[in-house]
């Protein structure tokens, strides 16, 4: 059997009205990544941090899942041996359908405990209040993998990449390790689609195919494509 892997950035949930964060009207145009997203910066001043994500948290609840994570899910719907792996922490596939999305860099509707990465809990509603406190004791803190930790379901994810016949990225610029280094994890002979209006930072090669449309309208096309000779292609 064939396998798909599919795999996210920013730019999947642009269209949903969520910011990315290394377009001219990014994220990190606004802010300083060193003053949002380090444990120095959690150390120096936790309320900025807690108010930042409390923004994000509170957009991400406003969103919706576009025609692009909807594709995803149908995708998935169909070869259920599709997995997804996101660099988002936003639940915009979780909530257009897709089940089992591995998160590399956390998800924005929990918090962690500050001692232990992977001991999490489930936010109600959009906001952390400062101060709360995780079962273990320790302060809670965002769900959100600092620049400099450790990312915690990278194996995990460098496993499923290299099972993939073909992977399907979409929406990131790929400046960011060790995420952008999936790629290389996928099989030499694995067909890759990059679904992107922009240039992510890529090495050309002849099985890496760049279609530069937004997702809204590329990965549906894509996924249609795919569907329609899937018996064919044995997936
Ligand atoms: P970036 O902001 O670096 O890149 C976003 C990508 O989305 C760019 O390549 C854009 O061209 C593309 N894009 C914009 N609009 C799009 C659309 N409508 N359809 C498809 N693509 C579109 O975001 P990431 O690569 O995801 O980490 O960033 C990686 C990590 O850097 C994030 O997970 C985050 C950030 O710092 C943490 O917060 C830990």
């Amino acid at each position: 059997m064939k396998k798909i892997v599919v795999f996210t950035g920013a730019g999947i949930s642009a269209e949903s009205g969520l910011s990315t964060f290394r377009d001219s009207d990014g994220l990190w145009e606004k802010y300083r990544v060193e003053d949002i997203c380090t444990h120095e910066a959690w150390e120096r001043n936790p309320q900025l941090l807690v108010d930042f994500y409390n923004a994000r948290r509170r957009d991400t609840m406003n969103a919706q899942p576009n025609a692009a994570h909807i594709a995803i899910a149908r995708l998935q719907q169909s070869i259920p041996s599709t997995r997804i792996i996101t660099q988002n922490v936003d639940d915009l596939h979780e909530r257009a359908g897709a089940k089992n999305v591995v998160h590399l860099h956390g998800e924005i509707t929990k918090l962690r405990s500050s001692i232990n990465e992977t001991a999490t809990v489930q936010l109600k509603g959009w906001e952390q209040h400062y101060g709360d406190r995780h079962p273990d004791g320790s302060l809670l803190r965002p769900y959100i993998v600092f620049f400099g930790e450790g990312v915690p379901y990278f194996t995990e994810a460098c496993e499923i990449a290299s099972t993939a016949d073909i992977m399907i990225v979409v929406g990131t610029s790929l400046n960011v390790y060790p995420a952008a280094s999936l790629l290389q994890y996928a099989p030499r002979q694995a067909e890759i689609y990059l679904i992107d209006p922009g240039q992510p930072a890529f090495t050309p090669s002849s099985k890496i195919h760049h279609i530069q449309k937004k997702a809204t309208e590329g990965v549906p096309q894509l996924v249609e494509s795919i569907l329609s000779n899937a018996a064919e292609r044995k997936f």
